[in-house]
């Protein structure tokens, strides 16, 4: 890169004189990018990158991350920071406005959310549609999405204070929602949100809370879920936030691309994965079986993965695991298990992949989903739960990159292309001339 920042590409068309220059822009920090968009109308050649595994489809000033260095910034402020000394809400604030707010804000901004958590009353009756074992992400897509037809007066997406109102809405209000699908999964009545208590103690009072005794939120694990909410609060462009940014590119209101990201969200290569890990642990059982799975997942034939393990950007430990790990002991601390065979089995189990040749040479370290999934069991979550706990953190990543989004002046719809492979043009055959 020049010294001045400007540095150009020339591709060249082999056989031909035809030639394109292709800008490179340089970011704060991580690789620069090479503008492709005059690429077509230069050469006529689009790039192809499935997975866009080497594609910058947008610029953001949200989150960054160094894959090989094992690094993770939010609004610049290192992961590690945040999590030792910062709340779920400070950090929904830092994310959405790009500061961390002072005193004032703060109060303003914890107001804004926790005098928000109820939902309209007839919201209610949509649960009653779901069968009772629907899973806690089918009811958090379909009701989600339902919010669309409830907030008229926040749809607007071009008035800054529709985009603020919804926001609000949704960080405060899908808690509320995540909590009541395991309700309903239950048979248990549904608890309403109490503005005293703090984004992380509600959640634990509406998911554990029942009308007939008093329930006491343990500051401990209140701490502890909204530490998981912090590292799951964002991850630059993942596939939910990337469907999040496309769903908006086309103007949808934001609540319907919230349900999108629920959507994407919920495969068990993105947030279906700390379900997925409990369910690998105890198909695994036991530490002796941990060979015999460690030669499925190294078996070319078969489909068994590690779950938890290998990440699309981190090349190194992920910096969330390491946090996760610990907040684990933690929490097993806090309410006296001393020896969890699930947690000796996943540790274990990560002793072994972290020295075997294969996980070694494909870079795969353990991902923020190793551990999430142990910690949430001890905290009385059921695995159905995990991945809409997840949602519930993500929300804030997910709304605070759409306003960007929309916000950005250089926006367009998203419209990739293709290498079209199919068949050329041909003419429509009658049925009787088909073979
Ligand atoms: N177990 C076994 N092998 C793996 C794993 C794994 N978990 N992950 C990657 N590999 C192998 C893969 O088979 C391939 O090997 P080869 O080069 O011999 O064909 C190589 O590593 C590269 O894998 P890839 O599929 O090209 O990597 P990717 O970047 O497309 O996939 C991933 C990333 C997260 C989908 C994948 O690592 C995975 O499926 N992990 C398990 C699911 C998981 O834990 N997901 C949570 C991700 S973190 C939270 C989130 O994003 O929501």
């Amino acid at each position: 890169m020049a010294d001045n920042g400007t540095a150009t590409i020339t591709l060249t068309l082999d056989g031909t004189n035809q030639s394109a220059s292709l800008k490179l822009r340089a970011g704060t920090i991580g690789p620069s990018v090479a503008d492709i968009r005059s690429l077509y109308n230069e050469l006529g050649i689009f790039t192809f990158d499935p997975g866009y595994g080497g594609t910058a489809a947008c610029e953001s000033k949200i989150t960054y991350i160094d894959g090989d260095a094992g690094v993770l910034l939010y609004r610049g402020y290192p992961i590690e920071q945040l999590a030792e000394h910062s709340t779920f809400l400070e950090v929904a604030h830092l994310l959405l406005n790009g500061e961390l707010p002072n005193a004032a804000e703060k109060r303003l901004f914890e107001h804004g959310v926790l005098r928000h958590t109820m939902l309209h009353e007839q919201i209610r009756s949509f649960f009653n549609g779901f069968r009772r074992d629907a899973h806690p992400m089918a009811v958090l897509c379909g009701v989600v999405g339902a919010m669309s037809a409830f907030y008229h007066d926040s749809l607007d997406i071009n008035d800054p204070e529709h985009r603020r109102i919804s926001a609000f809405r949704l960080i405060a209000k899908v808690p509320t929602i995540a909590a009541w699908a395991f309700k309903y999964s239950i048979g248990q009545p549904f608890v309403y949100p109490r503005n005293d208590l703090g984004y992380a103690e509600n959640l634990l009072y509406m998911m554990h809370a029942v009308p007939t005794e008093e329930y006491r939120v343990s500051p401990v694990l209140a701490r502890a879920l909204d530490l998981i909410l912090i590292l799951h609060a964002d991850h630059e462009q993942n596939a939910s936030t990337s469907t999040v940014r496309l769903a908006g590119s086309t103007g949808a209101n934001p609540f319907a691309c919230i349900a999108a990201g629920i959507a994407s969200l919920w495969g068990p290569a993105h947030g279906g994965a700390n379900e997925a890990v409990l369910k690998m642990l105890a198909e695994i059982g036991h530490a002796e079986q941990i060979p015999d799975f460690i030669r499925k997942v190294k078996d070319r034939n078969s489909s068994v993965r590690l779950m938890g393990f290998g990440h699309r950007v981190y090349k190194n430990y992920d910096p969330r695991a390491k946090i996760m790990q610990r907040t684990c002991h933690e929490v097993l601390g806090e309410l006296g298990i001393k020896d969890d065979p699930l947690l000796d089995l996943a540790v274990e189990l990560e002793r072994v992949a972290l020295h075997d040749e294969y996980f070694v040479s494909r870079k795969l370290y353990p991902n923020v989903d190793f551990y999430s999934g142990i910690i949430l069991k001890a905290m009385g979550f059921p695995t159905s739960m995990f991945t809409a706990l997840f949602a519930v953190a993500r929300t804030v990543g997910w709304i605070s990159q759409w306003k960007e989004m929309v916000e950005d002046p250089s926006q367009r719809i998203g419209r990739p292309r293709q290498l079209y492979t199919g068949a050329p043009r041909r003419d429509y055959l009658p049925l009787s001339a088909r073979g």
